[in-house]
């Protein structure tokens, strides 16, 4: 086939072009600061959590979609701390599994703090499964498997840079699907209560939600570190394969009992509350995951998220299930 070349002529008035603009001015002093402003165009509003409220907002600059969180107003000082320490953890963290945060700031005429990041198309994983709940239907066990590789990659990510997340659930996890297309990817989101064992070294406040949280975590042990994300993923991952949270009886009798039943209470068995048509090979396997996830004693647990990650892949293996 011929391939079309420049002619000789055009190459060189090319490059002679782009010699002669390098002679015009517009370069910085190299100790000079850059002030700008921004805005973004409120679209909807997207979510709703603990801290803050999600929208969804145009950037008219760069012509995209992003995600705005804003702080909820009136909120005690610590509290505006750890919502800019989520930006700033979202702003270092570069995974394709987390959500990227690309601005910080505060709206001049309300004064409430904002930051913006990637836009997500989709749903979290809490509405997902409320949905399929609703249906009486479970959902797809090769789409389980996809989200929780992705977010035990996204949590073995965060853990590497020194991060524990301390809210891993299911309202916290996001499955994103590409216009058009079928693919899924699954992302991290809130790092909200995050610990920075870098910065945080000691600091022993108790957060996280009492449905997913590890007995470490609600102890306020000093010693706490990644394995209760682990505890939390495991948490998470059971209500998703059944539809279920392992303690569902417990959560109608208020938080102290549930606050019990994580540091005590046995999770009832997964291999029983999978499908009976399921070989009992995989759920037997996935009851033994989720048993060394959730384990009482960190110790006991998967070492890291990564280690999670592979049994996952293993016990869900096509040919098993
Ligand atoms: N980047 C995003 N793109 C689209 N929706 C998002 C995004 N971030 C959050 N959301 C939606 O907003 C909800 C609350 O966000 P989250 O960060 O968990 O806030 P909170 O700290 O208040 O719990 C999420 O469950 C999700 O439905
Ligand atoms: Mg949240």
């Amino acid at each position: 086939m011929p391939v079309a070349h420049s002619s000789p002529a055009r190459v060189t008035q090319a490059f002679a072009s782009t010699a002669d603009v390098a002679g015009y001015g517009g370069t910085l002093d190299p100790s000079a600061a850059l002030f700008h402003s921004k805005q973004y165009r409120i679209v909807e509003q997207l979510g709703e959590g603990g801290m803050g409220t999600v929208y969804r907002a145009y950037d008219p600059m760069l012509e995209r979609d992003v995600a705005i969180k804003v702080l909820k107003s009136g909120l005690p000082p610590a509290l505006r701390q750890r919502f800019l320490a989520e930006a700033r953890h979202g702003a270092r963290l570069c995974h394709p599994h987390l959500a990227r945060v690309y601005d910080l700031g505060i709206q001049l005429d309300t004064g409430l703090d904002w930051f913006a990041m990637e836009f997500l198309e989709g749903r979290d994983l809490e509405t997902l499964l409320r949905r399929a709940r609703a249906k009486r239907l479970r959902l797809p066990t090769r789409l389980v498997g996809i989200i929780f590789s992705h977010v035990l990659g996204a949590l073995q990510h965060a853990h590497d840079a020194g991060l524990v997340h301390r809210d891993v659930k299911p309202a916290n996890i996001f499955v994103a699907r590409r216009r058009g297309r079928d693919v899924v990817s699954a992302k991290l989101l809130d790092f909200g209560v995050a610990l920075d064992r870098r910065r945080d070294e000691g600091r022993t406040d108790i957060c996280g939600d009492p449905r997913y949280v590890a007995p470490e975590q609600i102890l306020g042990h000093a010693s706490m570190d990644h394995r209760a994300d682990i505890y939390a993923a495991g948490m998470s991952l059971y209500e998703t394969l059944t539809g279920w949270h392992p303690l569902e009886s417990v959560i109608e009798h208020g938080t102290q009992a549930l606050i019990d039943a994580q540091c005590e209470g046995e999770l009832p068995c997964l291999a029983e509350a999978l499908p009976r048509h399921w070989s009992a090979t995989v759920r037997t396997r996935l009851d033994a995951l989720v048993r060394v996830a959730c384990a009482k004693d960190p110790a006991q647990r998967f070492a890291s998220a990564d280690q999670m990650r592979k049994a996952l892949k293993l016990a869900l293996r096509p040919e098993t299930c």
